[in-house]
């Protein structure tokens, strides 16, 4: 007995795979196996009592040691089985990439704006989306029945406040919170009953300008156009005026900038080397009274930049439903352009 457990030791020492331990099993306790052999081949009638009992004991002890031994070998096998796959691991794989988020095309826009005027002393203001009559329009010297309002047809909710149809609504807000002098920007979201198309979205973004102070002249106006517009594109452009009609400015203009494609000699973006950019004038008496401001002291110069307009400009996007699809897509090509 002292024999077969000395082998067992040894070759459960020897043995390099579970298969071999299991050979190794067979061949101890399995129905040919040396224990179980030698439990068979005993002469009991050849021995006392003592001796039986004796015998039998020991035997017991030999196979529980054997079992004992064999199945934590067993375990052992299996435990480096396991070792040995996660070492398997392959740390040069390509890993699962965590999608980094994008700025919005517009934001992207908004933000760079925010910083010019910022610079040059401007505050930056948001006001409401849902708005009143009276700061969209009536305000604004735009009565009920005036024609501008045909122009700017908006959505409307039960309890007669509407969806601003532009960012100038906070003109005669701002002036009535906080007085002039005044230098502001109001970047926001504007809304129209429109229909939909290329250029045309109901949903769409502004960013109006406000400098109220004494002796404001149309000098100012076009100085710090000029001066904004260079800073966004990022070299010297040039700008000129053209008359336009806008209820709340007097007198009103069309601000072009000169074609940065075609350097002004005319292209198919431009077609005369002038684009169309930004609305503005000279706030209107009727407005700074509106604002609890005295015309007589102050004057001051507005504009409405279509931020939507500047974004698919300054980015190359050719249809505005990009812009408020949804599509992770579009944000994710401009964020390193930025
Ligand atoms: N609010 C006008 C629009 O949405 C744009 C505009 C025109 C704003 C002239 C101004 C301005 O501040 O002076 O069509």
């Amino acid at each position: 007995m002292q024999e077969i457990k000395e082998r067992l030791v040894q070759d459960l020492k020897s043995a390099t795979t579970a298969e071999q331990v299991e050979q190794i099993r067979v061949d101890y306790l399995g129905r040919k196996g040396s224990i179980t052999t030698l439990a068979k081949s005993a002469d009991f009638s050849k021995m006392s009592v003592e001796e039986k009992k004796s015998f039998g004991q020991r035997l017991n002890e030999l196979k529980n040691f054997a079992t004992a031994e064999i199945s934590a070998a067993v375990e052992a096998f299996k435990a480096s089985a396991i070792r040995r796959k996660t070492n398997d691991l392959d740390l040069t794989a390509p890993g699962k990439g965590r999608r980094l988020g994008a700025l919005h095309p517009i934001t992207l826009t908004q933000m760079e704006l925010e910083d010019v005027f910022q610079g040059m002393g401007f505050s930056v203001l948001y006001g409401p989306e849902v708005e009143s009559e009276y700061f969209c329009f009536e305000a604004l010297n735009i009565p009920g029945d005036h024609p501008a309002r045909d122009m700017q047809d908006t959505f409307w909710l039960k309890n007669q406040l509407i969806l601003r149809t532009h960012t100038s609504a906070n003109q005669v807000r701002t002036l009535q919170r906080f007085g002039a002098p005044i230098r502001a920007i109001f970047p926001g979201r504007c809304f129209r009953y429109e229909a939909v198309d290329p250029s045309h979205e109901n949903t769409f973004y502004q960013c109006e300008g406000l400098v109220v102070d004494k002796n404001i002249s149309v000098a100012n106006l076009i100085a710090t156009m000029k001066t904004i517009l260079s800073q966004v594109f990022k070299r010297d452009v040039k700008v000129r005026l053209r008359p336009g009609y806008f209820p709340f400015v007097e007198p009103g203009f069309e601000l072009d900038l000169n074609c940065l494609l075609c350097g002004g000699k005319g292209c198919p973006t431009c077609g005369d080397g002038w684009i169309e950019l930004i609305p503005c004038g000279l706030i209107h008496p009727e407005v700074l009274r509106h604002g609890g401001i005295d015309p007589k002291e102050y004057s001051g110069f507005a504009f409405g930049v279509g931020l939507t307009r500047l974004a698919m400009m300054k980015f190359g996007i050719k249809d505005i439903r990009y812009l408020n699809c949804g599509d992770l897509r579009v944000n994710e090509q401009f964020t390193t352009l930025v």
